[in-house]
């Protein structure tokens, strides 16, 4: 069983829609950890030597937010920037985090074909991701395709984020059972709800 945890970081959830019935989802799979961090951290006042053992704690490091302007959050930077210090997740004796893996699931208000290079976006979306796959290399770690929803504005709450929250749930659960194929998922630029890269269970 992989120990999983999921940082969850939306600003504003009374607004939220899919990351909303994303981490309503999410806090149903049992056996993981779930953190808000916006709940945890209004203050933005980071404890980051409870951080710190949460990261020791955990082999998979998953973080979920809505993508604004074509980044994380600012309490999740704020969280990268005081967290992963060096000497603790890089640098000199800074290996505490190597051998784990980093993932994302993001949502984007654009939809796919705008992640284009003809697109109005100009780039793929993992060219915005990029610095944290930089991240997670520099600290040692693995980082595998990001579960993505693109449109998340126009998706519908009849079929789209309902799916796309199960799809998430159905994720989180096979991380946990070590039934994720990250093998298939590494090779992908990106993973949707449609086509998860789960193994059967034998
Ligand atoms: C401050 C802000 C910045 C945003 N920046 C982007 C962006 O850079 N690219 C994009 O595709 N969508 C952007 N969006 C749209 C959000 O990604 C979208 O509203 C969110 O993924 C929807 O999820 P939610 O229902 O959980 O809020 C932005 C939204 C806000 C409020």
């Amino acid at each position: 069983m992989a120990r999983l945890i999921v940082y969850y970081a939306h600003p504003g959830q009374r607004f939220s829609r899919a990351n909303a019935a994303m981490a309503k989802a999410a806090r149903s799979v049992d056996r993981i950890t779930f953190v808000d961090l916006y709940a945890e951290y209004p203050r933005h006042d980071i404890d980051v030597d409870r951080e710190q053992q949460r990261l020791l704690d955990h082999d998979v490091i998953l973080f979920q937010f809505p993508l604004y302007w074509y980044s994380t959050p600012s309490l999740l930077k704020e969280w990268q920037d005081l967290v992963l210090q060096h000497g603790f997740a890089f640098g000199h004796k800074g290996d505490r985090l190597a051998g784990k893996r980093m993932m994302l699931a993001v949502t984007a208000g654009g939809a796919d074909d705008a992640y284009t290079a003809e697109g109005y976006q100009n780039f793929p979306l993992r060219v915005f991701l990029a610095p944290l796959e930089q991240t997670a290399r520099l600290c040692g770690m693995s980082f595998t395709a990001p579960y993505v929803l693109y449109g998340a504005l126009g998706a519908t709450e009849t079929d789209e984020i309902p799916r796309h929250s199960k799809g998430f749930a159905d994720l989180l659960t096979a991380i946990r059972d070590d039934l994720y194929d990250f093998t298939s998922a590494d090779s992908r630029e990106i993973v949707r709800f449609d086509d998860l890269p789960v193994l059967q269970r034998s």
